[in-house]
C-alpha cells in the first residue's frame, strides 16, 4: 500500500547527499534499453505496477486533453492513457527503438486509438511551448545525473500549459525493511538495474516553482517508488 505524505511534511533536506548519483551515462542508455526491451515488462509489472496505476489515477485524464508521456518505454502506462483519451492528443516519446517497438505492439491492440509514438529525447521535446495539459514521466529521473535533472524539469515546464499537471514516478530511497537491496545491486552492477537508483524529486520540483500537491511512497516486492503530483 502507498503512504501519502503532504509535501510540506517531506523531510528531504540533505537527502541527495545520501543518495547515489547516476553511474550509467545517457550515451549508453538507449543500447541498454534496446537489450532489456523483450523482458522489461516482467519486472516492470512485478515491482512497479501499483505505483504506475496510482500515477494514472492521479493524472485523472479527461477525454480530449493534450497528454505527453516522456520516456514511454514499452507503453505500460501509455496504453492506459490512450484508452482514457480517445479524442485527445496522446504523444509518447522514448530514445530506445526497442522499447518503442514494444509500445507500438501493445498499442496496436487498442482499436480506434489516437496517438503518436516517436523516438525523441526528454532533453529536447519536439512539442510546442505551453501545449500540454498533463505530462506523465515514469522511472526516468532515476537514470539521470543530479546535474541533468534541472534541465529536464525546465523542458517539462516549457511544454506544460499554465496550471498543467506533472505526474512523476521514480525509484526512490527505501523507507521500509529490505528496500535497500535494489540500491545495493546498483552499487555492484548499475546496468543490472537498468541504470535506475533511488532518487527524490519533490524538493527539486519546488525549486523549479512547481507546486507539489502530493508525494506518496509505494513498495512492491521490496522495490521503493515515489509517486508525485505537481502543477506548473
Ligand atoms: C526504466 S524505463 C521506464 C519506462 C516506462 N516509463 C515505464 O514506466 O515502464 C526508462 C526509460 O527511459 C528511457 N529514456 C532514458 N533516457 C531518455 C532520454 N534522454 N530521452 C528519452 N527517453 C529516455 C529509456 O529508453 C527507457 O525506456
Amino acid at each position: 500500500m502507498g503512504r501519502s505524505v503532504s509535501c510540506c511534511g517531506i523531510t528531504c533536506s540533505g537527502k541527495e547527499e545520501r543518495l547515489l548519483d547516476a553511474r550509467v551515462s545517457q550515451k549508453n542508455i538507449g543500447a541498454i534499453y534496446d537489450r532489456i526491451a523483450p523482458v522489461y515488462d516482467i519486472l516492470g509489472k512485478l515491482t512497479e505496477s501499483r505505483a504506475r496505476s496510482r500515477a494514472i489515477e492521479l493524472a485523472d485524464i479527461k477525454d480530449g486533453q493534450h497528454v505527453l508521456e516522456a520516456a514511454v518505454g514499452t507503453g505500460l502506462a501509455f496504453y492506459e492513457i490512450v484508452k482514457r483519451n480517445p479524442h485527445g492528443t496522446n504523444i509518447g516519446i522514448d530514445l530506445s527503438q526497442g522499447m518503442l517497438e514494444k509500445a507500438r505492439e501493445r498499442l496496436s491492440k487498442l482499436s480506434g486509438a489516437h496517438y503518436a509514438l516517436d523516438k525523441g529525447s526528454i532533453f529536447h521535446l519536439n512539442v510546442e511551448d505551453e501545449s500540454i495539459d498533463i505530462l506523465v514521466n515514469n522511472y526516468m529521473f532515476d537514470l539521470l545525473l543530479f546535474e541533468e535533472m534541472g534541465k529536464v524539469l525546465k523542458e517539462f515546464k516549457r511544454v506544460l500549459k499554465r496550471g498543467g499537471k506533472l505526474v512523476l514516478v521514480n525509484m526512490t530511497e527505501g523507507e521500509r525493511f529490505g528496500s535497500g537491496i535494489y540500491d545495493f545491486i546498483y552499487r555492484i552492477s548499475p546496468a543490472t538495474m537498468g541504470g535506475c537508483r533511488g532518487v527524490a524529486l519533490a524538493e527539486r520540483l519546488q525549486a523549479q516553482s512547481f507546486r507539489v500537491e502530493t508525494r506518496e511512497y509505494y513498495q512492491q516486492m521490496l522495490f521503493p517508488s515515489e509517486v508525485i503530483l505537481a502543477y506548473k
